[in-house]
């Protein structure tokens, strides 16, 4: 039995398009692993610790090999919790909009509480090594604009190019993805643009 974790990163619920393909890719894993437990996370409720200047400061006391005070263990025991949380699934699906060109803050948040040296990855001689290992990952990525592969548009998105390095950087190797945009263009074009993603939502869960 694995544990698939649902990462909602839009805070727009019903009317995100990232959400409303990722549930679709959710409803289609669940007819299809039956078994399996399914637990959503809406990153913009859940109670993440803000990786504020005492929460690096705790993290540099380990980097530098010395001993956390009582207030800075408290802190890190509250990072270690999220990365545990994170590191007890089997695999991830991930509904994340493009914020100016990027990934939304909150995404941003959850990233630098996981990705810590020790956790997710660690120094090696040969560079870092990522410790989240063997374990499939689902993006739906939802965009206003377009940005298409091989267009000049292309080299602004800074969403799905920076998520899929964070990923790769802590250990993912099957990265899938499904695109929805533009949702901004007028509703025919995001009609369209919908269709097409909830149809590969629906294809891609049963070998997921
Ligand atoms: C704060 C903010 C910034 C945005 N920046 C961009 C952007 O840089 N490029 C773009 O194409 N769309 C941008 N959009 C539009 C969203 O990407 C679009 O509405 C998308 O559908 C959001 O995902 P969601 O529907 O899952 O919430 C932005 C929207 C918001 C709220």
């Amino acid at each position: 039995m694995s544990k698939l974790l649902y990462v909602q990163a839009s805070p727009r619920k019903g009317r995100s398009k990232s959400i409303q393909v990722a549930d679709a890719f959710a409803a289609a894993y669940r007819e299809s692993h039956p078994g399996d437990t399914l637990e959503v996370m809406d990153l913009f409720a859940a109670d993440l610790p803000a990786f504020d200047g005492p929460a690096v400061t705790a993290k540099y006391v380990i980097l530098h090999g010395e001993k956390h005070t009582a207030e800075q263990r408290r802190i890190w025991d509250g990072v270690e919790k999220v990365i545990a949380h994170f590191k007890s699934a089997d695999k991830y699906l991930f509904a994340a909009p493009m914020w100016n060109f990027g990934i939304p803050w909150r995404l941003k948040q959850y990233l630098d509480i996981l990705i810590q040296p020790g956790y997710t990855f660690r120094a090696t001689e040969n560079g870092s090594e990522g410790l989240v290992k063997d374990k499939p990952v689902m993006t739906v990525y939802a965009r206003g604009g377009e940005y298409p592969e091989g267009t000049d548009a292309a080299a602004l998105d800074m969403q799905k190019s920076y998520f899929e390095l964070a990923l790769r950087f802590i250990g993912f190797e099957k990265i899938h993805s499904i695109i929805v945009e533009p949702t901004l263009a007028g509703p025919e074009k995001t009609d369209i643009a919908l269709k097409k993603a909830l149809k590969e939502a629906a294809q891609s869960a049963a070998d997921f």
